[in-house]
């Protein structure tokens, strides 16, 4: 274990994958990170064009990564007034920016670089800066069904007898990537799959797999994938809001291939700001009659959330997390009454500038009424605007 000065801080850096922590020395269970590190991500639209263009500016100096906290944010160790905050990716052994290498799979034939120009979330200036290696990523034939996702239509699909088939296909396509790399992971980027619930082919490993076989209808694509990657011993991660993971049988098989799995919908834009704000009102005791949320977009994402059972998914998801955080069981006078309305309106014209607006009426001392207005725009300029009751001091 190295110690060194960085900018005025005490760095601790890891050596052979052991941390040390207020000076005790202990091995850590996971291998250090060396070498190259493969993403394989499904879906290569605006989430997944971003986050590889943005790898790519940030290596190459062009920007620095703001919002990553494994590159920008610091761990506290010991006290406060010891004065020890490494940089997370100076202490836990995580894969360099310069180590990551990108493939992926989509319905559509557009490299990466063709992605991100339709997706628009990034300058063209900027990305005609990395237009060559942009370029250069090109999907795999997906694994697609347009039953689970009924708006698209896409003609890069891979072809099989049965989902068991389209699975061992998959494994392919990983194992030929791992020769290449020296470890995988996978991150599911696509789109939002219908609402669907666990059922008896989700139950056990065993029940899946025969399903796989017999091309059960429960089985959606981003479950065909997690299983791949699974099998193969790959985490996965899930950045939609879809069932995909959360069912007995893949958690058993990530158990025991010790293969990780983790994630439910990125929850970067409105529900960020949800649960950013939904702990600060609970701190303070402040009770919520009504939450009412809209959102107005107009890309591909936005087109798809217009099917009323895609956006099902979104929706049980955005409720899922303001009950969480409130826990109206436990804090009935505050939140068991509270009405939380989602809106998704798919409009062309905001393309990928999209905007939401939160109203939240909310009530404090002596239960007098209180609102807030939250809106959100241009994906990260936020603004705010505060009602007080005429009756109560602001
Ligand atoms: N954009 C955001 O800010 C944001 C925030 C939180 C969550 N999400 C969620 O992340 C996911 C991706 O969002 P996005 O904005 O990148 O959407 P997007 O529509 O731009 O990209 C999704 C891509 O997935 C592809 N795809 C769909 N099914 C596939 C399959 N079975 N195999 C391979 N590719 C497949 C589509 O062709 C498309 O290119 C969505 O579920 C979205 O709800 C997005």
């Amino acid at each position: 274990m190295a110690t060194k000065k960085k900018g005025g801080r005490k760095s601790v850096v890891p050596v052979d994958g052991s941390w040390s922590v207020a000076g005790k020395t202990a091995a850590s269970k996971v291998a250090p990170a060396k070498g190259k590190l493969g993403v394989m991500v499904v879906g290569m639209g605006a989430v997944a064009t971003t986050m590889i263009s943005g790898v790519e500016a940030v290596r190459r100096g062009l920007a620095k990564p703001i919002g990553s906290l494994t590159q920008m944010g610091t761990i506290r160790l010991g006290k406060r007034t010891d004065n020890n905050s490494p940089l997370i990716k100076d202490f836990v052994p995580l894969a360099d920016l310069k180590d990551l290498v990108f493939t992926g799979w989509d319905i559509f034939e557009d490299n990466v670089y063709e992605a991100a120009s339709h997706a628009q979330v990034l300058k063209s200036e900027t990305l005609k800066q990395l237009k060559p290696f942009l370029q250069k990523i090109k999907p795999m034939p997906a694994v697609f069904d347009s039953y689970y996702v009924k708006r698209l239509h896409g003609t890069n699909v891979k072809k099989g007898k049965n989902k068991l088939d389209l699975a061992e296909q998959l494994r392919a396509d990983i194992r030929a990537f791992k020769k290449t790399v020296d470890r995988v992971v996978m991150i599911w980027c696509g789109s939002t799959e219908i609402f669907m619930k666990p059922q008896a082919v989700h139950q056990s490993i065993a029940a899946f797999e025969k399903g796989l076989e017999k091309s059960d209808i429960g089985i959606a694509p981003s479950q065909i994938y997690a299983y791949a990657a699974l099998k193969e011993g790959v985490p996965f991660v899930n950045g939609a809001p879809n069932l995909t993971v959360d069912i007995a049988a893949l958690v058993e098989l990530s158990k025991k291939n010790e293969a990780p799995i983790c994630g439910k919908d990125f929850k970067t834009g409105q529900t960020l700001m949800k649960t950013v704000l939904a702990p600060a009102l609970k701190a303070r005791m402040l009770g919520v009659h009504g939450w009412f949320s809209t959102n107005i977009l107009g890309n591909r994402d936005g087109e798809v959330l217009d099917e009323p059972m895609s956006f099902k998914t979104k929706e049980e998801s955005k409720l899922g997390s303001l009950e969480y955080i409130f826990q109206p069981e436990m804090y009935p006078d505050l939140y068991k009454d509270l009405y939380h309305k989602i809106r998704i309106n798919y409009y062309p014209p905001r393309g990928d500038e999209k905007e939401a607006w939160d109203n939240i009426d909310i009530f404090g001392w002596l239960g007098y009424p209180m609102t807030r207005f939250w809106r959100r725009r241009s994906r990260w300029i936020c603004c705010c605007s505060w009602t007080w009751p005429s009756a109560l001091p602001s």
